[in-house]
């Protein structure tokens, strides 16, 4: 194991290091579990850290997070806790449990259990092995069933034949898994997840939890495959009958990537757009408004994310109808766009070939977004103005000269007030 430990970066390291030594002092075994080590194996980057701890997982973590300086969030009713260092990195600690489901489809009952419990209880044999972090010696890797083989056959398998029934949201992470590694269902388990999509299970599950895993995929590199194929299993159905994808689907997600990838490639700086979020709201493309709403809500998502998303659709026809006219002055697209949220603009501009508006949302992102005046109040109350709308409507005039080109500087845009004042 120690020829994969070395691949990691030297900030994971350092943490595994130290992570050993708290294990050895604590006399708290320590092991390296789920999609970390998957992905350890398969030498893919994954710069969050997974440890599962066998006794007390809270105990450990309070003692890790001294030796390293971090934050620490702790969920005692879990019996787990987040370590996020200084440069970002999270370490998720757990206590090893077992779990079981009271019903079909619930959420599990936890108690704490062996490692070996702890790994029977998940999801595939790619997730369900560990192995140790103490460094002292050469460490096997703790695999019951045969996830390493599977790794490197390029197989998901369930552990056993009730998993989906169990857990329903299992079917989005096969999918999800299968298609972020080129990996094959195992014959056996699509049958499982076919049945348990026809027995209708995924409608039980509490739809938050839908929506986690819904996000997830959104999330993924290339998200239409996955979604196309939960689509042609029937398994969207699930969040909504009226959803479609087809090959329309398949060219807007791949304009939005694009229009991703040229927003972050050329505003690096500013707030990275929720990727997903612009794949969801195109999603929702064939609902009504009142049909969006009621998604929105019964899959939970933020204030601020419904908001993004149903600005979308509300503003849409009066976006494309005002910005596909030539000639648009610099205010009006900026108070066009200015409301809008980095997603809506994204997705207006992934579906709309038209020139003018192109260049419009380039030249809205490129020099009017944010664009603030260097005067402010005290410069109007040194000019006798007192406080009150009159101090909007100067304002307002001297970001229209901004926006203009106008006015540039502190100067000029002193030179303008007192001219308003004067004129008053
Ligand atoms: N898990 C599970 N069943 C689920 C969710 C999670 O068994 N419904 C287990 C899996 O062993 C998984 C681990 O919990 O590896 C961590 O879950 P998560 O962070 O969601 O997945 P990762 O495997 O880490 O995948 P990703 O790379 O997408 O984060």
């Amino acid at each position: 194991m120690r020829k994969y430990f070395k691949k990691l970066p030297r900030k994971l390291r350092e943490v595994i290091s130290q992570a050993s030594g708290v294990s050895q002092e604590t006399r708290l075994p320590a092991y390296l579990v789920g999609g970390c080590l998957r992905d350890l194996i398969l030498g893919v980057k994954n710069l969050d850290l997974d440890i599962a701890i066998e006794g007390n997982g809270i105990i450990f973590a309070q003692h890790l997070a001294q030796k390293l300086k971090s934050s620490l969030r702790i969920y005692e009713r879990f019996g787990t806790a987040t370590l996020i260092l200084s440069d970002g990195l999270k370490v998720d600690i757990a206590t090893t449990r077992q779990e079981k489901y009271p019903y079909f489809a619930a959420l599990p009952e936890v108690s704490p259990g062996s490692l070996k419990e702890d790994l029977k209880r998940r999801d595939f044999t790619i997730n369900a092995m560990a192995v140790s972090i103490a460094v002292d010696k050469e460490q096997k890797i703790i695999d019951p069933f045969g996830g390493q083989d599977d790794l490197a056959s390029g197989r998901i398998r369930v552990l056993h034949n009730l998993s989906f029934k169990d857990d329903p949201t299992r079917i989005f992470r096969a999918i999800r898994f299968s298609r972020r590694f080129d990996f094959k269902i195992e014959r056996k388990t699509l049958a499982l997840l076919k049945q348990a999509i026809s027995e209708g299970w995924l409608a039980k599950v509490n739809p938050h939890r839908i929506r986690v895993e819904l996000i997830a995929i959104l999330k993924e590199q290339n998200p239409f495959k996955p979604i196309k194929e939960l689509g042609d299993l029937g398994a969207l159905s699930f969040i909504s009958t009226k959803l479609k994808i087809d090959k329309s689907t398949r060219a807007l997600f791949k304009s939005i990537s694009k229009q991703i990838a040229w927003f972050i490639k050329n505003f690096p700086a500013r707030r990275q757009p929720d990727s997903w979020l612009v794949y969801f709201t195109a999603l929702l493309a064939p609902l009504t408004l009142a049909r969006m709403n009621l998604l929105i809500s019964r899959l939970g998502l933020r204030k601020g994310e419904a908001k993004r998303v149903i600005s979308y659709y509300r503003e849409l026809d009066k976006l494309i109808s005002s910005l596909s006219k030539k000639h648009l002055l610099p205010k009006e697209i900026f108070s066009l766009l200015e409301p809008l949220s980095y997603e809506t603009i994204i997705l207006v501009s992934a579906t709309t070939p038209n020139k003018n508006f192109k260049k419009y949302l380039t030249d809205f992102l490129k020099v009017y977004n944010g664009m603030r005046l260097c005067v402010c109040g005290s410069d109007l109350g040194g000019l006798g103005v007192l406080p009150g709308p009159e101090y909007q409507k100067i304002f307002a005039k001297v970001l229209t000269a901004k926006l203009n080109g106008q006015v540039r500087n502190r100067q000029t845009e002193m030179a303008l007030i007192r001219k308003l004042v004067r004129d008053k």
